[in-house]
């Protein structure tokens, strides 16, 4: 049941900190630097073998998987490419026995996730997935599998699980890295390190709920937002403008911040809010530049930005501050308060959070 929160999406965003401490729960060693995802039924042989993997999901877990393959591309050096489910099997795949295909599902029932798992089969892929319901389709017919830890989602807004399947994409490339020779023990260590950082940061954002809620009341009635992001925090800009879509019904659009400048840019003036994604990673400097461009041609800015940030607070019309943090883990933290800002804005529109028209918690038709 709901307890204190008025709507179940409130409280999963809320019992992300239990749900990513249940996920790193038996599958980190930190004392040796270790990581262990035994229903993966990997070992160094097999994982040496991998040439490619093909990340295929739908919605906000194909999010994550873009967030997975910066992971697996920069711990691991697999080559990895993330499609969507309803079009990888559309496009004549190349896929063969060396390949992986890993499917990221919630509901473990998605029909595209699904049929783009059976391309994989037919085409002699192994199979992974990374699923929450358990004993679900999406866990039964693969290879190997990782069961978020995120328990029942309830809202059709994923948010929970989003944040689980981040970490279990970093602990699988850690292990991957760790099988296949490419990590040097020392980045290791201090990879598995950061993990442990991951519960308290999420915690910390949460704390700043109140703070949030004001942005929300300001930015309600507008009609437009553009989501900005770089890098690692690229797929975040997808995954809050969806977030606000799908329960606000606002129209959001999400872009890689260097594309502003080939197209996108000519749509931002007073009218249209900027929401832009910096917290202190490779990309701060760039982001900072494309804050100034949109403040420039007076569109409102909103920013999530690191606390104790000194540039920020003098571009930004509204802050969503987040910890400091390692940065590729930070997409686990910048999402936060943009599933926080969604949810204040859809609830103050006195909208139906958990049931959102026209979609379903689970899509199980093509
Ligand atoms: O159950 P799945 O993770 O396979 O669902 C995939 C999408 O349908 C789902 O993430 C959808 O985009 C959510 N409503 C997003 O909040």
């Amino acid at each position: 049941e709901k307890g204190e929160f008025r709507h179940f999406m409130q409280k999963e965003i809320h019992e992300q900190v239990r749900a990513l401490t249940d996920t790193l729960a038996g599958r980190v060693d930190f004392d040796n630097g270790k990581i262990r995802l035994p229903q993966l039924n990997l070992d160094a042989e097999g994982a040496k073998k991998i040439k490619k993997i093909i990340i295929t999901a739908c919605g906000t877990a194909a999010h994550a998987g873009m967030v997975g393959k910066i992971y697996l591309e920069r711990i691991a050096r697999i080559p990895t490419e993330v499609d969507i489910a309803s079009e990888f099997r559309y496009r004549d795949p190349i896929v063969d026995a060396d390949t992986v295909v890993l499917a990221i599902s919630q509901s473990g029932e998605t029909a595209d996730t699904l049929a783009a798992m059976e391309e994989g089969r037919q085409r002699g892929a192994k199979l992974w997935s990374i699923v929450n319901a358990i004993g679900s389709q999406a866990m039964r017919v693969a290879d190997g599998f990782i069961s978020m830890q995120s328990g029942p989602e309830i809202g059709v807004a994923s948010t929970k699980a989003f944040t689980a399947p981040l970490v279990d994409l970093f602990m699988l490339a850690v292990l991957l890295g760790d099988l296949r020779g490419t990590l040097s023990e020392k980045e290791r260590f201090d990879l598995v390190a950061d993990l442990r950082l991951v519960p308290d940061l999420v915690g910390r954002c949460l704390d700043r709920e109140d703070e949030i809620i004001p942005i929300a009341r300001k930015m309600k009635d507008a009609a437009h937002m553009l989501y900005l992001g770089r890098g690692v925090n690229m797929p975040i800009a997808y995954e809050g403008a969806l977030k606000l879509k799908e329960i606000s019904y606002i129209h959001a659009e999400a872009y890689p911040a260097g594309e502003m400048k080939h197209g996108p840019i000519a749509l931002v003036d007073k009218d249209m809010p900027v929401l832009a994604i910096a917290p202190l990673d490779p990309w701060y400097e760039k982001m900072i530049s494309q804050i100034e461009q949109a403040k420039a041609r007076g569109g409102s800015t909103l920013v999530v930005a690191t606390e104790g940030d000194t540039r920020v607070p003098d571009l930004a019309d509204h802050i969503f501050w987040v910890p400091k943090c390692p940065w590729l883990l930070s997409p686990i933290v910048t999402v936060i308060p943009l599933q926080m800002f969604a949810y204040h804005i859809a609830a103050q529109r006195g909208l139906d959070v958990d049931q959102p028209r026209n979609l379903a918690k689970s899509v199980t038709v093509e």
